[in-house]
């Protein structure tokens, strides 16, 4: 990254809506853009975003987008809504509180007078009469007739993060097109670009050293007083490399999976009775990781193996095991956040924000394509 010449700081702004732990506004940031506002429901992920970029607390509006009254005049408007949240717009009930959540997207887009919206979802979002929806409000008839919107389907490991997650971005702009995101890494080497980054580099070589030995279960005792509340935190990448308690029978059941392999692996009397009726379905429970490749898509529950492929690598046969998921600090490395990022919350309430974010350096690729388009305006 880096094109965009050197420019003073914040000579765009945005406001982040739906804004979690802040992912995309972190890329955003780190694209020299400046945030003027943040709105997001949940008070755990709305005192993360403000432990990291609202320290006077002035401008993160910790409550439901449909009370949000005071839309701040801003450059682009970002925003990833709970993919859930639209499942129901395809039924037309416009009294649906799902509907309601669209709705008020496209109305901060328009108080905001922004020149660009970025709406990042999962990668089926595209599929989705929500996405057509969305297409339609930015067309003539629509109540934001005057963008124009860009599709996008981004991988995360095509941008150095040490993860394959596809994401659907679309580009709403009412100043001209922007150029797609190049990636900056690939699968295989090539034409100067380096390969993903596997897990061995994010989490033996990064910053932060992430040994594999981890026996701390429980987050330091600290408190962050927030909007009128008081919520465990702010946490720094290190405070968070703490495991789940796995009992006995779960580190057996573990110590049979190698990289790669899953719970079809499991000997006949190590399978979970509901298990043994069903023999096929997702070979990615139980599942454990490759050092030498990215991770797969990390979700809000990675720290419980039976939700998906987050065993930790390390496994040698009759040699070092580590039979445990991933801790919230090598979730949080392989979404792409680095020591920067403070964390607030419960252990559950921030697996949650790691979980739902877009991953730093994928916000910064598409915000480094929007600087550019709002640069030649
Ligand atoms: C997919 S996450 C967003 C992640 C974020 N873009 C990031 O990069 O970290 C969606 C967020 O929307 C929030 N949310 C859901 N309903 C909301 C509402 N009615 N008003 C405001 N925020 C809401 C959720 O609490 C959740 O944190």
């Amino acid at each position: 990254m880096g094109s965009v010449p050197s420019a003073p700081l914040s000579r765009f702004t945005t406001l982040d809506v739906f804004a979690g732990c802040g992912g995309l506004t972190r890329g955003f940031l780190d694209e020299g853009f400046g945030s003027v506002g943040a709105v997001e429901i949940d008070t755990a992920a709305a005192a993360t975003f403000a432990a990291n970029f609202d320290p006077l607390g002035s401008h993160t509006f910790a409550g439901d987008i449909a009370d949000f009254q005071d839309v701040p005049d801003v450059d682009v408007v970002i925003g990833g809504p709970p993919c859930q949240g639209f499942s129901a717009l395809g039924k037309r009930d416009p009294a649906d509180a799902r509907n309601q959540l669209w709705r008020h997207f496209v109305r901060v887009v328009r108080d905001s007078g922004a020149s660009m919206f970025v709406f990042e979802n999962v990668d089926r979002f595209a599929k989705t009469p929500e996405f057509e929806l969305l297409r339609k409000a930015a067309s003539e008839a629509g109540e934001l007739s005057e963008f124009r919107t860009q599709v996008f389907r981004l991988n995360a490991a095509d941008f150095g993060v040490p993860q394959k997650r596809i994401r659907t971005i679309i580009v709403g702009s009412r100043v001209g097109a922007v150029t797609e995101p190049v990636p900056t890494h690939g699968k295989v080497p090539a034409e100067g670009r380096p390969r993903w980054t596997t897990l061995r580099e994010a989490f033996l070589r990064g910053a932060v050293i992430l040994e594999p030995d981890v026996r701390q279960e429980w987050l330091p005792d600290s408190s962050f007083a927030f909007d009128g509340h008081v919520v465990p935190g702010p946490f720094k990448l290190p405070d968070l490399h703490v495991t789940r308690h796995h009992d006995l029978t779960s580190q057996i059941r573990y110590a049979h999976i190698a990289p790669g392999q899953g719970r079809f692996h499991l000997p006949e009397e190590l399978q979970y009775p509901c298990w043994r009726r069903h023999t096929t379905g997702a070979g990615d429970v139980l599942g454990r990781l490759r050092w030498d490749e990215p991770a797969v898509t990390i979700r809000t529950e990675f720290f419980k193996p039976e939700k998906g492929r987050f065993l930790h690598p390390q496994w040698e046969n009759g040699g070092v095991q580590i039979n445990r998921a991933l801790t919230h600090a090598e979730a949080a490395v392989v979404q792409g956040f680095d020591e920067r990022h403070v964390w607030c919350g419960t252990k559950a309430e921030i697996a949650r924000q790691i979980g739902n974010a877009v991953p730093p350096p994928l916000a910064r690729a598409v915000a480094e394509v929007v600087a550019q388009r709002l640069t030649t305006a």
